[in-house]
């Protein structure tokens, strides 16, 4: 019985370790990951950009955002998971060392450039108190911005529009086009009413982070 508990052991062991080694042989090149981003640029480049659907809001800076995270989100619209139907489009055309590479490129994207809005922060008692209730900085960090694992995102200083956009999608049951199916985030959103998901993505919004969008308008 012991030896088979054992053997247990060990296969649970090897798949583990091989599923971890099999994340690992896909490396992120920067250098390379610049080159691939020409159709980004027009949504995630420029300071502001909105978006149409499933209604108005900011497309998401991702600047500064972590790699394991950008990989993490790209391979879900890829996959259906997200259904978002542009950045499926956008999805569909590349490859694993594709989204590596763009994600080593916008992680470090703007690294060197100064904090932008940090005055904006507004303690919000009610917010304060869901955020709480949600235990959120258990797993996007005490500040909202040092994921406790780095495929989890970064939220503090994300656009409040698409905070809200993202935190409704989690509750929408995926249909076609609309909904992502994290069962983590889907399990979350659902104990909030609409109300409660906008004043925690007011909050979260404005408090200081490492997102940016970096304007990259030149010509490639
Ligand atoms: C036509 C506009 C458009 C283009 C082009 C575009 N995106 Fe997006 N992107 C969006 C929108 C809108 C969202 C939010 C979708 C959602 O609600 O899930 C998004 C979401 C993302 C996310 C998830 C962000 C998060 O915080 O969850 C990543 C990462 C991303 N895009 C990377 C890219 C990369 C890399 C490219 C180029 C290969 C690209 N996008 C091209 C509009 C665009
Ligand atoms: C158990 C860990 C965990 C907890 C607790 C948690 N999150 Fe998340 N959160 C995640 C993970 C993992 C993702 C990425 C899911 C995905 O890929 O769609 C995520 C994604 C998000 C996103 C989407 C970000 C983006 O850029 O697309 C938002 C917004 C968010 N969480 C807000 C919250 C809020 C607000 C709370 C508290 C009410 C919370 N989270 C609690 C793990 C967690």
């Amino acid at each position: 019985m012991k030896k088979l508990v054992f053997a247990h052991c060990a296969l649970l062991m090897a798949l583990v370790s091989g599923q971890s080694s099999m994340a690992q042989t896909v490396e992120g090149n920067v250098t390379n990951g610049r080159q691939k981003v020409a159709q980004c640029i027009g949504c995630h480049g420029l300071e502001g950009y909105h978006a149409s659907f499933p209604e108005v809001y900011r497309v998401p800076k991702i600047a500064g955002q972590g790699a394991k995270y950008i990989v993490s989100a790209l391979t879900a619209y890829q996959k259906g998971e997200r259904r978002h139907p542009t950045m499926r489009g956008v999805t569909s055309n590349l490859n694993a060392q594709d989204i590596a590479d763009v994600a080593a490129y916008y992680a470090t994207l703007g690294a060197a450039s100064a904090q932008v809005d940090s005055g904006a922060v507004r303690a919000n008692a009610s917010a304060m108190t869901l955020i709480e209730k949600g235990g959120c900085k258990s797993c996007h960090g005490d500040n909202l911005s040092t994921p406790v694992d780095p495929s989890f995102p970064k939220i503090a200083g994300q656009y409040a529009d698409f905070l809200l956009v993202a935190l409704k999608s989690y509750k929408t049951e995926p249909n076609a086009v609309v909904g992502r199916g994290n069962p983590v985030m889907g399990g979350i959103a659902k104990q909030f009413s609409t109300k409660e998901l906008k004043v925690m993505a007011d909050y979260i919004g404005s408090l200081p982070g490492e997102l940016k969008v970096v304007q990259e308008s030149r010509f490639r």
